[in-house]
């Protein structure tokens, strides 16, 4: 199971997977660490390996980094015991901090970071440092004791009534912002049929760092509007996507 965010990326492996007739491989274009949380049951992961992440190496960008306790956590939880993490990097501190965090959660043994590993399979990226010159670290970790987390997206369709609705307020909606803890809502932009029964209302939600885009349907019922997720868009259904769809209908409600 591979995890990339780029599409085109996601679209390359494929073609390989393709021309290769590999049957047991699978990609999917989302946040891996996103993935790793909440697609996987805990002990239920062999082997995890991560090739050449961004360090983000700016300090206002640090929040990004893969070296934050919540992904090593997240590893804790998913790998079986005895799994392996590898992490290969050209960023000799990025290896370094990864360790560190590993280590502060007391789960992780026989770290060990290897310089210029000989790996079977080379990653595009891992060919084009070498073929520069620059030193490859590979960082490998056993998971031996269990971590405890708790999964974020719930089942359930976030909807709500409400009697009657301030189109005025709607319409002014575009480039609201609301945040609550580590929830961010934007409505990016509000649209509507000719007669004015459906609305659309674009929308991005962002829980820690996971980044969604989707529409909230506002709909006539009865005497009154269904306020709930468009079908055309499918987001995983985080604390965020669910806090937009009722602070929407309780911002418009009247
Ligand atoms: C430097 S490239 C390395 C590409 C490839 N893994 C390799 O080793 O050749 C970093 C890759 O990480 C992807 N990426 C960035 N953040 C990600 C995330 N949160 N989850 C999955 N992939 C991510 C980017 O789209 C990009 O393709």
């Amino acid at each position: 199971m591979g995890f990339d965010t780029s599409l085109t990326s996601v679209e390359k492996t494929l073609t390989k997977l393709e021309k290769l007739r590999l049957q047991n491989a699978r990609v999917a274009r989302v946040d891996g660490r996103f993935a790793l949380r909440e697609l996987f049951a805990d002990n239920s992961v062999e082997h995890v390996i991560v090739n050449f992440p961004c360090p983000w190496p700016k300090k206002r960008h640090s929040r990004r980094r893969l070296t934050r306790e919540d992904f090593v956590e997240t590893l804790g939880a998913v790998l079986e015991p005895g799994g392996i993490f590898e992490l290969a990097t050209d960023v000799e501190w990025f290896a370094r901090e990864m360790a560190e965090t590993l280590k502060k959660t007391r789960s992780f043994s026989k770290l060990a970071i290897i310089t210029n590993p000989d790996r079977p399979l080379k990653t595009r990226y891992e060919r084009k440092w070498l073929s520069q010159g620059r030193t490859i670290y590979l960082l490998k970790a056993e998971k031996t004791g269990h971590i405890h987390i708790e999964r974020t997206v719930t089942g359930g369709l976030p909807h709500t009534k409400i009697k009657k609705m301030d189109i005025k307020k709607l319409t002014q909606m575009k480039g609201q912002i609301w945040q609550e803890g580590e929830k961010v809502v934007v409505i990016k932009d509000v649209y509507h049929d000719l007669d004015q029964k459906n609305w659309l209302v674009l929308t991005y939600s962002s829980d820690s760092d996971f980044q969604q885009h989707y529409y909230i349907l506002i709909t006539k019922k009865g005497d009154g509007f269904l306020v709930k997720l468009d079908s055309t868009t499918v987001p995983f259904r985080t604390p965020a996507v669910k806090w937009s769809v009722f602070r929407l209908a309780e911002e418009i409600g009247v």
